[in-house]
């Protein structure tokens, strides 16, 4: 099966292309490479972390919200499903770029159903958000109400829900939105915590730990999302939303601790306010996605432990 994955050199886009190929599909891997952040770790992904499958996948450079290359990769490389996971992601930097943010997300996204529709798309499914329940009291259902978004990549996000939900009905679409909950990883985002928290502790650097450290979150492991992703789009579903995120919530403190335990050094923590558009904590209801038989399975202190091992390599720390 030939499967487009719209921000296949990301971090979950790389690795869902993986799998896919272990199973023997095919992806197409669609990315703009833009320097959100560094740009050679997305140049990295696809020449290395992918490199034993070099011939086996196709990669197309672009933009999700180039109406006329993205339609030249749907009449010509033919997918017959998709994984949407282009986008502009980070609750702090939107609020730095709300524009750019609402572009890539809301108006990308809707090229891509656009064309989903046009070209017989079996089944799409897309990336939706945990912060898209905002202020909500834990843990998070699917069935919660979610029309107060906090920041505007939440806002993004549940525009894209909405839309999605739009061109299921219209057109009879199958689309799945995935509100993936905090995920980590080996190849993972520099933005996010768990690698300023490695490269800072191993360099004996202070860490800002916000909320005075009064968060927690369901991290969830790679290998979980991906198991997750290829669940819901083996399944076909008709239209729907679907939380995927680890079965434990972590305080923020216990996660600094395991990574100490990991890299076997003391973090130096400068306790800090809660950020602008960031919750105290995100827990997620799981039931729905068990019940097509997916379970997450990677404990923390095994998650972190290889996160901590490719850090070393990769960086050379
Ligand atoms: N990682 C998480 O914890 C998390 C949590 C919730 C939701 N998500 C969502 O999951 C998806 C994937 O996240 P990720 O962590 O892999 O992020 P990522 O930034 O590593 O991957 C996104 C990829 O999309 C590409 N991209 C961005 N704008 C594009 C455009 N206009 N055209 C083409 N490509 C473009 C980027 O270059 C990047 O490689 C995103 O939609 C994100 O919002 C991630």
């Amino acid at each position: 099966m030939k499967v487009l994955i719209t921000g296949g050199a990301g971090f979950i886009g790389s690795a869902c292309a993986k799998a896919l190929m272990e199973r023997g599909d095919t992806p197409v891997l669609l990315d703009n490479f833009n320097d959100y952040y560094d740009p050679q770790l997305k140049r990295d992904r696809i020449g290395r972390f992918l490199g034993e499958y070099t011939g086996r996948f196709v990669l197309r450079e672009g933009d999700i919200r180039d109406a006329e290359f993205t339609e030249k990769i749907f009449a010509e490389d033919r997918p017959e499903k998709v994984i949407h996971l282009a986008a502009m992601a980070g609750v702090r930097n939107s609020l730095r770029d709300p524009l750019l943010y609402a572009d890539v997300n809301v108006l990308g996204t809707t090229n891509l159903l656009n064309l989903a529709v046009k070209h017989g798309i079996k089944n799409f499914v897309y990336a939706s958000s945990s912060s898209i329940y905002g202020k909500n009291t834990p843990p998070f259902s699917e069935t919660d109400n979610v029309d107060t978004p906090i920041s505007p990549y939440a806002a993004t996000k549940k525009a894209t829900e909405l839309m999605a939900h739009t061109f299921s009905h219209i057109y009879q679409l199958p689309t799945t939105g995935l509100r993936f909950f905090t995920v980590y990883g080996p190849w993972g985002r520099p933005d996010m915590a768990l690698i300023k928290f490695t490269e800072q502790i191993l360099a004996d650097k202070e860490i800002e730990v916000y909320n005075f450290g009064n968060m927690s979150r369901n991290f969830t492991y790679i290998d979980d999302i991906v198991s997750g992703t290829l669940t819901v789009l083996d399944a076909d579903l008709p239209c729907g939303v679907m939380n995927i995120g680890g079965d434990r919530e972590e305080t923020l403190l216990a996660f600094i601790e395991t990574i100490e335990t990991c890299t076997g050094k003391v973090a130096k923590k400068k306790l800090m306010p809660m950020q602008p558009g960031d919750v105290e904590s995100t827990v997620a209801n799981i039931d729905k996605l068990r019940g097509l038989g997916w379970q997450p399975t990677t404990r923390i202190d095994v998650g972190i432990k290889n996160f901590v091992e490719w850090y070393r390599e990769y960086y050379g720390a």
